[in-house]
Formats: structure tokens, sequence, C-alpha cells
């Protein structure tokens, strides 16, 4: 298994794999491999990271900048997460956020956010501050992780490629 960042030839397959993977999930609209899109149209893709196995993309992470109260403060929102149906819990998942956060260290980022299931993005760190906050969804299901004791507070938006803009 490879894990490495996203290169050209892997953007069809990242696209298939992505709505394959949300395929039937209860809390997925399909626009997953869309918004991946648009992020990368956008230039603000900043980190995709695949796993590749047998020169198959089993595995996708993106990571794009969000605003806290309208202002970019270095943090990054993680998602979408996507492992092939066949691959789940044989821990690419993991590998693949672990990546992704070192990536995001890397780039000097001050945190990162993610909606989702807390059970499991708690186990990478993420924690709920109600400093942070995402309208609309339960507190529990919005977490943060901070790599600086940076101070901030307030709403929190993803890129409007989430927005279906
Ligand atoms: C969620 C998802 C990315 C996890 O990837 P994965 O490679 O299967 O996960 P891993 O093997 O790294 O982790 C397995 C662990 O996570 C747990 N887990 C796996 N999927 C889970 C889910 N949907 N909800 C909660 N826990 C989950 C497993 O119980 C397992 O726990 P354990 O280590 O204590 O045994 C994958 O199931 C997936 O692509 N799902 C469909 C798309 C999706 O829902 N993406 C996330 C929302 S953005």
């Amino acid at each position: 298994m490879i894990v490495q960042s996203e290169s050209p030839e892997n953007i069809q397959d990242i696209r298939d794999l992505i709505t394959l993977a949300f395929t039937g999930a209860e809390h997925s609209d399909g626009s997953e491999a869309s918004i991946v899109d648009g992020l990368r149209a956008d230039g603000a893709l900043s980190v995709s990271i695949v796993a590749i196995n047998a020169d198959e993309v089993v595995g996708h992470v993106a990571f794009s900048p969000v605003s806290i109260e309208g202002v970019g403060a270095g943090f990054y929102g993680l998602g979408p997460l996507a492992v092939h149906p066949s691959y789940q819990r044989g821990g690419i998942g993991t590998k693949l956020v672990r990546a992704g956060l070192l990536r995001l260290q890397s780039l000097s980022a001050a945190g990162c956010v993610v909606l989702g299931d807390p059970d499991y993005y708690s186990r990478f760190g993420f924690k709920c501050d109600p400093a942070l906050r995402f309208p609309d969804v339960p507190e529990e299901y919005f977490q943060c992780l901070d790599f600086s004791s940076a101070p901030r507070h307030g709403v929190v938006m993803y890129h409007k490629a989430f927005y279906g803009k």
C-alpha cells in the first residue's frame, strides 16, 4: 500500500472512488466527488492524499482551508475521506488521515477541523470545542485539532465548493 500526494493521473480514479465509497452512505448527498473537483479547480485542495494498492486508488482524503469568523486563520478542514468499500476497516482511512495531518503540520497549519463521526475522528486527537462552532450540526459532530496555541473562536466556514458554489 502506497500513501502519497495525488498526481494528475489519479484524478479520475479519485472521482470514481469517492462516488463509490459514498454511495448509500446515510449522511451523503452525493456531492463529495464534485466538492473535491471544485476545490482543485479553485486552487483550494491544499492537501490531497491517495492510498494506492496494486495500481488502484483505494483511498483518498482532502484538506482545504477554512475560515473562522470570515478570516483565514491557518485552519484547514478534513474531508471528504473515502475508502473503497472492499478495503474498509483495514486501517487505510487511519493511514490517510495521519499522513494528511502530518502534511498540514509541515505547511505550518494552525489546526484542522472535521465534520463527522466523533468516535472515528477522536482517535486522531480531534475534540469538540465550544469556541469553534459550525452552524446547524449537532455540536459533537464538529471537532478540531490544534497544532498551535494561538487563540481562535467563532463560526467556521468551509470553502465555497462545499456549499455548491
Ligand atoms: C469512514 C471510512 C473513511 C473509514 O475508513 P476505514 O479505512 O474503513 O477506517 P480504518 O480501517 O482506518 O478504521 C477502522 C476503525 O474505524 C471504525 N470505523 C470505520 N468506519 C467507521 C464509520 N463509518 N463510523 C465510525 N467508525 C468507523 C472501525 O470500527 C474501526 O475501529 P477500530 O480501529 O476500533 O476497530 C470508510 O469507512 C468510508 O470510506 N466510508 C464511506 C465514506 C464516509 O463515510 N466517509 C467519512 C465521512 S467524510
